[in-house]
């Protein structure tokens, strides 16, 4: 290959939940690092030191930016680079399947600008065989061929948002390149930031070692969802019974009930593989069942409200309902396909009247309005008829919850689950509830 003299190691594209925080680790590795981003706002406010997303705050922007990171809306800065990684959104088009335009806007970008030697490495999100197939002719409309004039990989991002233990040096990286020269390029550029580089046989298979790792969760958080409401009607405590498999040392991998799933993995990315399997004409049977129980959790969540209410003589369209945390998951800013959206719509349709807390969201809308937002935690429980809790943030303590709530769901087990390997002092693996009008889900 013919390699000119680039003048960056890498160039990100898209710098959001994913991309930040690679160029981030990847500056910090003495890597030359420039940010292409297709909002004007993002880029300036990045280079400006600020930070928009929960993994880095402005001191790790500004860390950054002395390591010599800026971020461009310029696609030319692709011409002067050794490796190009896409991170580039890829939600659900609006009839649910996978919209892969930000993902062609990128590739046309590169092939504008490619030049001879550059390694590109997709790490959005996708089915199999989009590197290949959508991606790879995009790129050869530059007139350059991949695996000869250019290397092609596909390396999927593994970013746990909120993860204190694990981020993007310490959690090994899969790499599949289209030839063994290519896989051989993306693994030398990730081991120069990240400890442990695994190699898959090829694209697809990379690939595909994302769309398992996410419909294994997605499957088993249905399997213990569709228990819990079961076992709820059986009288079995399925909370105690997942802690006791969970002593199992090997073989088992502890999943809990919640109220839907949210984020924009879990929901989103077993749809890209049913669209795939479906163009064999038949269905992943197991991802739609795993849909259709995760979907039908917010409806399993009013019932219990109006079951509980009831059980003290009230009524949900003359209560007051205070939803605790609105993310997705416990300790981060993000709202993205949150289940507590369609909870709140739902207690709205009975005419509840909804308040909401949540430490890292100022402001939550349904359907257009602004609801009430709750600063005084304590006096917000006493004053409401019934307390919901949606997302297990460290600031709702089972103290806190058993002290000042009149009526309590918890839809996420924080009265029950103690930490991994802890024992209650009454010898048992979960804790008990001790009060009346507190439930888990
Ligand atoms: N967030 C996660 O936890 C997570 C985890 C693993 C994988 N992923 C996957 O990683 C990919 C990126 O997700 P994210 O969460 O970082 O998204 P994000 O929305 O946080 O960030 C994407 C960024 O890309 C920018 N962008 C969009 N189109 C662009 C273009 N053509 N050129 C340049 N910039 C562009 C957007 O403005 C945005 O800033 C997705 O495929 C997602 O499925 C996300």
């Amino acid at each position: 290959m013919d390699v000119a003299t680039p003048t960056s190691d890498l160039v990100v594209i898209g710098l959001g939940y994913v991309g930040l925080p690679l160029a981030h680790q990847a500056t910090r590795a003495g890597l030359t690092v420039t940010g292409l981003e297709a909002s004007p706002a993002v880029a300036a406010g990045l280079n400006a030191g600020r930070s928009h997303v929960d993994d880095l705050d402005s001191a790790d922007i500004a860390e950054m930016v002395e390591g010599g990171f800026t971020a461009t809306t310029d696609a030319s800065v692709i011409a002067d680079t050794r490796s190009v990684v896409i991170c580039v959104p890829t939600p659900l088009s609006e009839e649910g399947g996978p919209d892969l335009g930000a993902v062609a806007a990128a590739g046309r970008a590169i092939a504008a600008h490619l030049a001879p030697g550059t390694l590109v490495v997709l790490e959005s999100t996708t089915y199999p065989g989009t590197t290949e197939e959508v991606l790879r002719p995009l790129l050869e409309e530059s007139g350059l061929v991949a695996g000869s004039d250019f290397h092609l990989a596909f390396s999927p991002e593994r970013i746990d948002p909120g993860n204190a233990t694990f981020g993007v040096a310490n959690t090994p990286k899969v790499v599949g390149g289209m030839t063994e020269r290519c896989g051989e390029a993306a693994a030398a550029l990730y081991r120069r930031f990240v400890d442990t580089v695994v190699q898959a046989r090829g694209t697809r298979e990379a690939e595909m070692a994302k769309l398992l790792e996410n419909t294994y969760r997605h499957v088993n958080i249905a399997l213990v969802n569709e228990m819990a409401i079961f076992c709820q009607e059986l009288g079995v405590d399925l909370w105690d019974s997942i802690a006791c498999a969970a002593t199992k040392p090997f073989g088992f991998q502890a999943f809990y009930p919640g109220p839907g799933v949210g984020g924009h993995c879990i929901p989103i990315d077993p749809n890209y593989l049913s669209y795939k399997v479906k163009t064999l004409g038949y269905p992943f049977r197991f991802v739609e069942l795993a849909q259709e129980i995760n979907a039908r959790m917010p409806s399993y969540v009013l019932q219990r409200a109006l079951e509980l209410l009831n059980d003290s003589g009230l009524a949900l369209s003359r209560s007051r309902v205070l939803l605790l945390g609105v993310t997705y998951k416990p300790d981060i800013a993000d709202q993205r396909e949150s289940p507590a959206r369609p909870v709140a719509r739902k207690l709205a349709e009975k005419g509840a009247t909804l308040t909401y807390h949540d430490p890292h969201v100022e402001e939550w809308s349904l359907n257009g309005h602004t609801l009430p937002r709750a600063t005084d935690l304590e006096q917000a429980m006493a004053e409401a008829d019934l307390t919901i809790l949606l997302t297990d943030h460290s600031a709702y303590t089972p103290k806190l919850l058993t002290e000042h709530a009149r009526l309590l769901l918890d839809t996420r087990g924080v009265l029950r689950r103690l930490p991994a390997g802890a024992v209650h002092e009454d010898g048992h693996t979960t804790a008990p509830i001790a009060r009346e009008g507190a439930v888990v889900l």
